[in-house]
């Protein structure tokens, strides 16, 4: 990492390089954008299927104790009343009596409007559920929330899944999709919004094992930050106090990131104990009990959750990647996002925008968009095209030039070191899917050798 950084402007950078290269938009941007929502551009919905995708593929495709789920957004109102949602998901909210823009009481530093330094009232519990209507009538009895959490989604299907998998303790169900807060402090880019993005794990352990999960899944989860090249020093890991724990949590870590703005929760891992099952139970009236072959007994499992946020990773894959290098006179933007996660592979690079030399890397690029998502660029020199694919992350690029006419070679470049090795065409796809799945830059495959530089 350079030092040419500070911590300071690297969020209005990074903000500025999503914009420009078409990662993240304001959302309605032509009307003016619409408040904390966020839409991925083309090389943003890349990014953020790569984190959903390795997620799954760790939490899921690579277990047997893991199945997935993909529940509906609205669910049925008693839902929210027997999870507690509807009682205490709420912050207490003060409004100014002259200007009347309201404001958090728990982080208001003074006793005053911080806009017009008017009045205010006392505190009242403001819920965070968006309310919608279901059907044509719009009263009370058609009201319908947006989940503010995937969670629920989950407890409720469990006799469900149990029934269909015939999965036995300890198991897992994971879910990615939407989540809806009408939060009152935004902000941040894409870290706090209204609308966003979880990828949820409820873990069903018998009680008397979960103390013993719950130490598993902190260090699991830590683990995959790590080794999508998240550095160790950016990451921690934070006990909520007493005071802290959600009304239905025994025991909560938060893995935190060190955000330009500061340490802040990435993902929560909690030891629901058995709140959930027997809430819905309780007020379905239907079992959610395991039967336990070992005892012949019926038992409520107890449930660890580790939640994370797809927004709030992508932001901090990418937080993590950026750097800028000092190259010459000038400096050079790179995004050192892990293979698995960058948009594009690789990108094909013709020297020239002139035949026959488009049509080899025509070629080329038909033949590796089979297997990735591959760039292609013929504008301008090729320093500042190495330079545009730096910046949106690409691990490899590889170049087209005249002598590749004459000895079916070309050159595969290095995001990071730079270095570059000249290969046979026809070894191109073996050696692009060796070194993104982690070979050294430096092995050479059949008839290659080092290029200028190396
Ligand atoms: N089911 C438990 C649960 O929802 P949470 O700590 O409220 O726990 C889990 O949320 C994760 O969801 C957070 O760690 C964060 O990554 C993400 N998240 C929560 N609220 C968010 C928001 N307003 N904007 C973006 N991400 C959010």
């Amino acid at each position: 990492m350079s030092q040419l950084l500070s911590n300071q402007d690297k969020m209005e950078k990074l903000v500025s390089l999503c914009r420009r290269r078409g990662f993240i938009f304001p959302s309605s941007e032509i009307y003016g954008g619409l408040s904390s929502c966020w839409d991925y551009g083309p090389l943003g919905v890349e990014l953020k299927r790569n984190v959903k995708q390795a997620w799954w593929q760790a939490v899921v495709q690579k277990r047997d104790d893991m199945v997935g789920l993909d529940t509906s957004i609205l669910m049925h109102p008693r839902v929210w009343e027997a999870s507690g949602h509807l009682e205490g998901f709420s912050d207490p909210l003060v409004e100014c009596k002259s200007c009347h823009l309201r404001w958090r009481a728990d982080e208001l530093k003074g006793d005053v409007c911080p806009s017009c330094s008017g009045e205010l009232t006392e505190p009242k519990q403001f819920n965070l559920m968006f309310k919608t209507f279901m059907g044509p009538v719009e009263d009370e009895a058609s009201v319908v929330y947006l989940r503010p959490e995937t969670a629920q989604g989950i407890f409720v299907n469990f006799q469900n899944v149990v029934n269909t998998t015939r999965k036995k303790l300890p198991f897992g169900i994971a879910q990615i999709g939407k989540s809806f807060r009408n939060e009152i402090t935004t902000g941040n880019f894409i870290f706090r919004s209204r609308e966003f993005e979880q990828m949820e794990i409820e873990f069903f352990v018998k009680p008397g094992t979960d103390k013993q999960w719950f130490d598993y899944w902190l260090k699991e989860r830590l683990d995959w930050y790590l080794e999508l090249g998240i550095k160790k020093k950016n990451l921690r890991l934070r006990q909520h106090t007493k005071g802290e724990l959600a009304h239905y949590a025994r025991e909560c870590y938060d893995i935190d990131y060190l955000f330009p703005m500061g340490w802040s929760e990435l993902e929560g891992i909690a030891n629901r104990g058995d709140f959930d099952l027997v809430q819905h139970a309780k007020a379905s009236g239907k079992s959610l009990s395991y039967l336990d072959e070992e005892s012949n007994e019926h038992i409520v499992p107890y449930i660890i959750e580790p939640s994370a946020g797809v927004d709030r990773s992508v932001l901090a894959f990418l937080c993590d990647a950026y750097d800028e290098e000092p190259d010459k006179d000038e400096i050079r933007v790179v995004l050192h996002l892990h293979p698995a996660l960058a948009p594009y592979k690789v990108a094909v690079l013709p020297l020239s925008r002139k035949e026959p030399l488009t049509k080899v890397a025509e070629e080329i690029y038909a033949d590796l968009r089979q297997c990735w998502m591959v760039g292609y660029d013929i504008a301008q020199s090729i320093g500042r095209r190495y330079r545009r694919q730096d910046e949106i992350g690409t691990p490899y690029c590889i170049t087209i030039d005249f002598q590749s006419l004459e000895d079916k070679q070309a050159t595969i470049r290095e995001r990071d070191s730079m270095k570059q090795l000249r290969i046979p065409i026809s070894e191109l796809s073996n050696t692009l899917a060796a070194k993104l799945s982690g070979e050294a830059f430096e092995i050479l495959p059949p008839g290659g050798s080092y290029w200028l530089g190396f």
